[in-house]
This record gives structure tokens, C-alpha cells and sequence, in this order.
């Protein structure tokens, strides 16, 4: 086979697996509208604005919170250092399915709010950084505050929060529980997103915040 067939064929693998992930994705979003929180995988300029936010050679230790079919945990076990603990989390069994169908030995968890419970059981004293997808403007709002307590709860003071959102309406929430937020916009995705990098989790109980 020429090299060219051999490109030409790596290609169209790559893209009926694409094709057949976002229809599982599609699929799993009808079946939970509220919990999946979007009709498509994020986009890769979506992916990338997310992860260069992180210093992975100083980062030893990262959570993935709402890793759908995947595309941002592919993208971290390409960058992260050899030896970084990476704890990923997917409460849709299918999805979750899918994850540890294609990552073998990763550590797999169901839902975002155990984060503490499983930091603990690792022997990690707090995270470098935590990755979300979360829609956590469509989740009930105390699972959303929940999650939120459970972030602040396992960052280290220096830890980073990286999170996408479809809309502004988190970003009182994200600013009252980080000292240092900065907001990016991300045109080429569906559909559009903020990505919101946040510093200096703030370990208080901001009680009534956030709850809907
Ligand atoms: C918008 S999708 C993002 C998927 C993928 N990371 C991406 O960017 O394409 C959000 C994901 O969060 C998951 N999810 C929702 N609530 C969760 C929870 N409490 N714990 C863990 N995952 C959750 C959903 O099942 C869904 O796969």
C-alpha cells in the first residue's frame, strides 16, 4: 500500500470514529438533555483552548470532571508528564464505557461530587488542577454547589480550575470562589463557549450562591 493510501485510509478511520462517537454522544444527550448539557463532543479548538491554560510540566496531579466520549482525556494523557495522577470523571455509564474501553488503565470514577472521597483514597494531599465540562447551569443547583464545594475542597492554594460554559451565568459563582478568574471566548465550537481559568480557590462556604 503507497504511503498516501495509507494517510487516506488512517484519515477516513479517524473520521468514522468521530462520525460514530458523536452519534453515541447524540444519542445519550436525548436520553438526558439536563445531564449531558450539549448535542456534540467539544470542538478541537474548544479542547485546546482549555488545556493550554495548563502548565502540564509542572502538574502532577489532575482531575477531568465530565469527560463525555472523551476528546479532552485523549488531549491530557498526550500532554500530561509521565507519573501525573489523572482521575477521570463520567456518571453516564455508556460514556464511561466508552472511556475505559479506549484508556485501559485510567482511573475512572462516576459522579463529579465524590472528588474529595477519591483524592483522599489515591493518598493525594489536594490537585494541581481540575478540568470540567460540567453543564452546570442545567444540573440541579445543589448538585452544581455541591461540585463546586468539592473542587474548592481538593485544589491546592496554588491549583487551577478550568472550566467551559455555553453562558456568562456561572461567572458570579466561579468569581465568588476564586480569587483570580480570567474569561476567554471560543468561537469554533458548537456552539460557542467561555472558557473560564480560575486561581486561588477560596475553601468557605458560600451557602446560598449558586443555588437555584
Ligand atoms: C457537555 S458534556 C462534555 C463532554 C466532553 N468533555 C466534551 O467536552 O465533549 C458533559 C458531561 O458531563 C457528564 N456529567 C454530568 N453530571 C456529572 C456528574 N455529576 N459527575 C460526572 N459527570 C457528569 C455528562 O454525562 C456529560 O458526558
Amino acid at each position: 500500500m503507497s504511503k498516501r493510501h495509507f494517510h487516506l485510509l488512517q484519515q477516513s478511520r479517524a473520521l468514522r470514529a468521530n462520525f460514530a462517537q458523536s452519534m453515541v454522544f447524540l444519542r445519550r444527550f436525548a436520553g438526558a438533555p439536563r445531564r449531558i448539557g450539549s448535542v456534540t463532543p467539544s470542538s478541537p479548538y474548544l479542547t485546546r483552548a482549555m488545556l493550554d491554560k495548563v502548565d502540564w510540566a509542572k502538574t502532577r496531579s489532575v482531575a477531568e470532571l465530565g469527560a463525555g466520549t472523551g476528546v479532552f482525556t485523549r488531549a491530557i494523557v498526550r500532554r500530561m508528564s509521565p507519573g501525573t495522577k489523572l482521575l477521570v470523571f463520567e456518571v453516564d455509564p455508556e460514556l464511561q464505557r466508552m472511556i475505559a474501553d479506549e484508556h485501559l488503565d485510567i482511573s475512572l470514577y462516576g459522579d463529579a461530587r465524590e472528588l474529595p472521597k477519591i483524592v483522599r483514597g489515591h493518598g493525594l494531599d489536594g490537585l494541581d488542577c481540575v478540568i470540567s465540562s460540567l453543564p452546570f447551569t442545567v444540573l440541579p443547583s445543589e448538585v452544581t454547589q455541591d461540585i463546586l464545594d468539592a473542587v474548592c475542597e481538593v485544589l491546592k492554594p496554588e491549583g487551577r480550575f478550568v472550566a467551559y460554559q455555553y453562558s456568562k451565568i456561572m461567572k458570579g459563582s466561579f468569581e465568588k470562589r476564586f480569587e483570580r478568574m480570567r474569561t476567554s471566548f471560543v468561537l469554533r465550537n458548537i456552539p460557542p463557549a467561555f472558557v473560564y481559568d480560575c486561581t486561588g480557590p477560596q475553601r468557605e462556604d458560600s451557602e446560598s450562591e449558586g443555588r437555584r
